[in-house]
């Protein structure tokens, strides 16, 4: 039986680093993505890839995914490892979203060999499985917004999700606002970036002032320590940024949501330092482009993409992505 399983990449319009804090977020699938063709099999998944070099060769009782080779064969493992395929497949990884850019490749990646090897799990179960294996794979004690948008996306919405409840409600991206992004050309691997420090910064001012997603700003205000206070002053800030963009946008009112756009990037880079001067100065010049109402960087930073929303139609330096719906899979 041939198969071809397709997980789009997702851009987070606003809400970076509060997932793993229980925190909302507003990310939307996007219409370039990652496809994994072959079929299933033996007993090893096997895959090449059109887009990375060698082979990735994983055995159905992997048990050590960050040990595998090449690096991105890590990704398949760790799926592999968190759901034990009864069978095998052979087939080829083809994307086309740029690799390690704030994208989400590798969870589009994971998401396209669980649906290829025949996963078929209820969504939430499906997200939680994946967040193992892309922490088996890389060891970053991620969130689970990626996982969560990739496989319940809603095409022309984007999906406000909060992270305590796991509810999900889509938020329809009206017509007249394009969402465009735009590539620092700084590539980076999260393992290697200061992500799990950051979370365990947050983790820190949980244990004086309580969840963050409950903290009032004037308690943060109050943390003796000025690094951790700052820290939680982004995840709490961010929190209500993130209802009030969804607001703005459900009423009409972009300008609004762009405002909100530009004081998260401030947020990010001045409050959870997960910004570079490339990241700073492609928002800068995005924001002084006629017709863009807002622009920050998206995913966990430190390199990578900025997305911008822009009024329709206008000429932004960048490429228009549109909301799409879930990753899926066929089978003939
Ligand atoms: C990465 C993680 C997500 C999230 C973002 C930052 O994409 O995989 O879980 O934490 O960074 O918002």
């Amino acid at each position: 039986m041939k198969v071809r399983a397709h997980a789009p990449g997702r851009v987070n319009l606003i809400g970076d680093h509060t997932d793993y804090m229980g925190g909302l977020v507003l990310p939307m699938a996007v219409d370039r993505g990652t496809t994994v063709t072959g079929e299933r099999g033996g007993d090893v998944v096997r895959l090449v890839s059109a887009d990375e070099a060698g082979e990735a060769v994983v055995a159905l009782d992997v048990d050590e995914p960050a040990a595998a080779e090449p690096r991105w064969a890590r990704h398949v493992a760790g799926v592999v490892w968190a759901l034990r395929p009864r069978e095998g497949f052979d087939g080829e990884v083809a994307t086309t979203l740029p690799l390690g850019a704030g994208l989400s490749s590798s969870t589009a990646l994971e998401v396209a060999v669980a649906l290829a090897v025949g996963y078929d799990g209820a969504r939430l179960e499906f997200a939680s499985a994946l967040q193992r294996a892309e922490q088996a794979a890389t060891g970053v004690p991620c969130g689970l917004m990626d996982q969560l948008v990739i496989i319940g996306g809603v095409a022309g919405h984007a999906l406000l999700i909060d992270c305590a409840s796991l509810e999900t409600a889509p938020v329809p991206i009206p017509d007249e606002v394009d969402v465009v992004i735009a590539h620092s050309g700084q590539r980076r691997e999260l393992g290697l970036s200061a992500y799990a420090e950051r979370r365990a910064q947050c983790e820190a001012a949980e244990a004086v002032v309580g969840p963050l997603r409950a903290a009032s700003r004037a308690e943060v205000e109050a943390i003796a320590d000025p690094l951790l206070r700052r820290r939680a002053r982004h995840v709490v800030s961010e929190n209500e940024r993130v209802r009030d963009f969804a607001a703005a946008l459900s009423s009409g009112d972009p300008e609004t949501a762009g405002a909100l756009m530009d004081e998260s990037h401030r947020s990010l880079a001045e409050d959870f330092d997960c910004s570079t001067p490339k990241l700073d100065e492609l928002v800068a010049r995005l924001r002084g482009t006629p017709g863009v109402l807002g622009a920050r960087l998206t995913g966990a930073g430190w390199g990578g993409c900025v997305v911008a929303l822009a009024r329709a139609g206008a000429t932004v330096d960048g490429r228009r992505v549109r909301a799409v719906g879930a990753a899926s899979v066929l089978r003939w």
